[in-house]
């Protein structure tokens, strides 16, 4: 992989191609990239909103643009923005351009408040795909869950105003869901919400790191449930590998975590660490440890890491395209253009790269 990148903003084409190499050379494919961890909801399942955390420790756009030149230069990758709530830094659309140039950005946001405005804004400035959470069909239990009064509507204007401000093939919307105790009898409401809008659908399982509540989890067996849904639903997106392990995931865990090796997380200070719930041990800074050097300490942490802790789509989605299932079905729909695919399925379809929410 060349060491620095060039000084145009790649080709789409060029990008999967790097992609595809970093994939080949053993590299890291996707990374979380956490901008912010303020955030305007209280949910029962995450314990962020919890933190003190002020716009001062935050990163600025230039600290963006020099992170991802430093990222760009084992190759390209798919940069899943969460947090925290992205959509709080009024400067997404700048961090999100100067990721695109390189990278592919991707978004997960619980929806508050957008309009078509910021919209637009963001697909212009090169975002690939947007994930709205939405964990229940049923607006009171999702403001329940989301300690916000307002937020299923609002998420749902947001489904639908993403949806609707495209204006390239490739840009894709999703519903995600967590699955939890609470709605693992109704999931099929939300997977038939998604249809119904021509969006995607992807869930991750509830897990337990980010509130130390386990009154949460599911309870298993909901692999063979989420299989027959993804079946009867063509927008549902999940890998069908990824699915398949949700059993053993919440009964003692998945081993061989990749996280470190195929995976990594950035905090909203550019500190770089294997995975969202090991932030508090970084390797080393985004913008200041040159890439190879972040690299080294990553996989050395990969090496020795026996966590089987989370089942997170971040983690499966991408640990599947190291089976040869999971990789067949996972990357034609990660380098088709969406359009196209969509024309040759019966069911409304917006493709999407794997991994897309993230912890
Ligand atoms: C931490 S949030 C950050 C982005 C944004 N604030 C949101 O809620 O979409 C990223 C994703 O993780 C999900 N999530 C939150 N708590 C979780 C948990 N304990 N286990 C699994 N996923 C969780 C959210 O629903 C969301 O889809
Ligand atoms: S899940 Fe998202 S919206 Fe909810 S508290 Fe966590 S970061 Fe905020
Ligand atoms: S299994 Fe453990 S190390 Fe791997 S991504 Fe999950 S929390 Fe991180």
């Amino acid at each position: 992989m060349s060491a620095t990148p060039s000084t145009r903003p790649l080709t789409t084409r060029e990008k999967k191609a790097r992609l595809v190499r970093a994939y080949v050379g053993r590299h890291p494919v996707w990374c979380a990239w956490q901008v912010t961890y303020r955030c305007n909801f209280r949910c029962r399942i995450c314990g962020y909103w919890r933190e003190p955390h002020s716009p001062a420790e935050e990163l600025s756009v230039g600290q963006f643009e020099r992170g991802a030149v430093n990222l760009a230069r084992h190759g390209s990758v798919i940069v899943n923005l969460a947090g925290g709530e992205p959509l709080l830094r009024r400067d997404l659309a700048g961090i999100v351009a100067a990721l695109a140039r390189w990278h592919f950005p991707l978004m997960t946001t619980n929806g508050w408040r957008v309009d078509r405005g910021r919209a637009r804004e963001l697909w212009d400035a090169g975002l690939w795909g947007a994930s709205v959470s939405i964990d229940y069909a049923d607006a009171r239990r999702h403001d329940d869950q989301r300690g916000r009064e307002g937020a299923f509507a609002e998420a749902l204007r947001a489904v639908e105003t993403f949806r609707d401000a495209r204006t390239a093939p490739h840009q894709r919307v999703n519903i995600m869901a967590v699955l939890t105790a609470g709605n693992q009898d109704d999931l099929e409401g939300v997977v038939a919400l998604a249809h119904r809008l021509g969006v995607n659908f992807m869930v991750q399982p509830y897990g337990v790191l980010k509130t130390g509540d386990a009154s949460h989890r599911p309870r298993p067996p909901v692999s063979e449930r989420l299989l027959d849904l993804r079946r009867r639903y063509g927008g549902f997106l999940s890998n069908p590998y990824f699915l398949s392990r949700f059993d053993a995931a919440l009964d003692g865990g998945v081993t061989g975590c990749r996280a470190g090796m195929a995976t990594f997380n950035i905090d909203q200070r550019g500190l770089v660490a294997k995975c969202v719930e090991d932030r508090a041990r970084p390797v080393g800074s985004i913008v200041e440890t040159p890439m190879n050097v972040l690299l080294e300490r990553l996989r050395a942490r990969w090496r020795t890491n026996t966590c089987r802790a989370c089942w997170y789509n971040c983690r499966g989605e991408v640990e599947a395209l190291y089976t040869p299932r999971g990789l067949a079905s996972a990357l034609p729909m990660l380098l088709a253009d969406s359009r196209a695919r969509q024309a040759r399925k019966r069911a409304p379809r917006v493709e999407d790269p794997p991994g897309q929410a993230g912890g």
